[in-house]
């Protein structure tokens, strides 16, 4: 089925325009060739209320299956995209980040440090992903045919 997708960088930086957002290209890429539909794509700056709004807006409005986020789940201070998350969630689903961070352990031990989480609300699944292009790749790849079946039971 073709799961409706939205898709949040999660940048200081690149939603003030100063850096170029690649993660966020390379999600749509990712979930679009398994024949999933990205329908918005936008770049946040870090912190909690701008996700937390969009988050309950997306969910609520039954706008999306699906919302990947991208960036803010490492130690900086602004890096508060788990604890947004958390604030909307409905139910917790800890399986999707622990196995993406027990697969991502066995390329680099510095996967430890990111603390994204995985959440519903509503009909729709949450899952943060972390911020370099080499770790969604890594992350999403590594999950992408599972959700399917996650989002097929829930939608
Ligand atoms: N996971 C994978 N698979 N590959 C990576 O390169 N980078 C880690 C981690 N998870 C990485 C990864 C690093 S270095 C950090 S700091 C955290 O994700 C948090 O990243 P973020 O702050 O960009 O969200």
């Amino acid at each position: 089925m073709s799961y409706r997708v939205a898709v949040i960088t999660l940048s200081d930086k690149g939603a003030a325009g100063v850096r170029q957002d690649e993660s966020g290209p390379l999600v749509r890429k990712i979930v679009e060739t398994e024949g999933f539909q990205v329908i918005s794509e936008e770049i946040l700056k870090d912190g909690i209320e701008p996700l937390k709004s969009q988050l309950i807006k997306i969910c609520d409005q039954g706008l999306a299956d699906l919302v990947l986020t991208t960036g803010g789940t490492g130690f900086s201070e602004r890096d508060l995209t788990p604890e947004a998350t958390l604030q909307v969630s409905e139910r917790l689903v800890p399986g999707i980040s622990e196995a993406m961070r027990q697969e991502s352990l066995k390329i680099t031990k510095r996967a430890m440090l990111s603390r994204g989480v995985s959440v519903i609300r509503k009909k729709t699944l949450i899952v943060n992903l972390p911020g370099s292009p080499k770790a969604v790749r890594e992350n999403l790849g590594y999950i992408m045919d599972t959700l399917s079946h996650g989002l097929g039971i829930l939608c």
